[in-house]
């Protein structure tokens, strides 16, 4: 999708009166560590930087920061945490601007969440889907450090009447391509108030320990648990509430769906995280020795529920069986899993699934629905291998 964003540096807008004030926040410095590339990390796209984990590496429950996924839209910007600043305004008593430091003084949390793409699967589509492929490697859990966003609102004074609060990132560009935007625009996500003011809601500067890296957000950004990647906003420095629903390009054209109220279809935001289990091992088309056990491992995550069970089948899901679940449930991180499996003795292709059901009993389903588009793809997707 992303080869058809015309990026602000190369059209020029930078010098428009609206997008005036990301020359100032996001200096264009030669970026010392390229980030279009990187080992261990598949590339889905250079320009803007759009990287794939590679999912059979799984290898625990966080992610290394070095492995997990970079989706953008627009490029990188290079913010200097001491210029940076938050702005939070709209339906607020108190408008305010905070520094870098500001936040570092607030009381800070530190949670793992786990952020999925909602493209992430997009691959296995058929027909073959317009925009970035991505495999099963648009997700990852990383432990993040920082400032519930309901401390923030609450400094400022959340007004009555107020629903949403908008998330503004600086980078900006126009997209070129259908569905097309009306010029430049900045990458910006709503919340309903209700979320916004939720525990796992919060304006992250550390991931996995360390400050965040420029393509996960450097200096700040949103991390927005259960729900679906492209709410949790990178670069961050506009807040704004607001009294009526927003309708901007990235939750109505793009990351929206068509859900049924009253059975009329109507073009809805894409939120929360659908549930899923992803087999990482075996790899599509690993050659498994015949007639000995072999440990089938993968992770699975719901959104704003937790993961119940993960059933696995053999067979191609003529029959399914429990797998194990490892560890301890972490709300809005993924749970690891395993299933011991007497492989037959007969060589030949076996086609692997996994299924998991979170615990509102949803369950994943066996088709992708048209109506979610290209978005919330968590249909349960076979793994051919081939016991040798
Ligand atoms: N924030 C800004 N400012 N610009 C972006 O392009 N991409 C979003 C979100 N936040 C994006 C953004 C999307 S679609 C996803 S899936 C996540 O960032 C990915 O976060 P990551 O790159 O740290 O994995």
């Amino acid at each position: 999708m992303n080869a058809r964003h015309a990026t602000a540096d190369r059209r020029g807008f930078l010098g428009g009166m609206a997008l005036a004030a990301i020359s100032t926040s996001a200096s264009r410095a030669a970026d010392p560590q390229p980030v279009a590339s990187r080992p261990g990390l598949i590339t889905r796209e250079k320009e803007p930087s759009n990287l794939e984990f590679s999912f059979p590496s799984l290898d625990g429950p966080v992610t290394p920061t070095n492995e997990f996924f970079v989706r953008t839209h627009f490029p990188v910007p290079t913010i200097d945490a001491k210029e940076w600043k938050l702005t939070v305004d709209g339906e607020v008593e108190r408008e305010l601007t905070l520094t870098y430091g500001d936040l570092l003084k607030m009381p800070a949390k530190t949670m793992p969440a786990l952020l999925e793409c909602a493209g992430n699967g997009r691959a296995q589509l058929v027909p073959k889907a317009k925009g970035l492929l991505w495999d099963s490697g648009a997700v990852g859990t990383a432990e993040w450090t920082g400032v519930p966003l309901s401390a923030v609102l609450e400094k400022a004074g959340v007004k009555k009447g107020a629903v949403e609060v908008i998330l503004q990132g600086p980078d900006a560009g126009e997209v070129a391509d259908e569905p097309k935007s009306p010029g430049a625009i900045r990458y910006e996500r709503s919340l309903s108030l209700g979320k916004a003011m939720k525990p796992e809601v919060f304006l992250a500067y550390k991931m996995n320990g360390k400050d965040l890296t420029r393509e996960h957000g450097f200096p700040v950004r949103a991390i927005v648990g259960g729900w679906y990647g492209m709410a949790s906003v990178k670069w961050l420095t506009r807040i704004t509430v607001t009294a009526t629903p927003f309708q901007g390009y990235w939750q109505t054209l793009e990351y929206a769906y068509w859900k049924r109220e009253q059975g009329r279809p109507t073009l809805t935001a894409v939120t929360e995280m659908q549930v899923k289990a992803q087999i990482a091992r075996p790899a599509l088309s690993e050659p498994v020795p015949a007639g000995k056990p072999y440990r089938v491992f993968g992770a699975a995550w719901g959104g704003e529920s937790e993961v119940a069970k993960v059933d696995v089948s053999t067979d191609g899901g003529k029959t399914w069986e429990p797998a194990k679940l490892l560890g301890e449930s972490v709300p809005f991180a993924w749970r690891l899993w395993e299933y011991q499996w007497s492989v037959p003795k007969a060589p030949g292709r076996y086609k692997l699934m996994a299924r998991g059901t979170d615990a509102k009993g949803q369950t994943q389903p066996e088709k992708h629905d048209k109506d979610r588009r290209t978005y919330m793809i968590n249909f349960v997707m076979p793994v051919d291998v081939e016991v040798v």
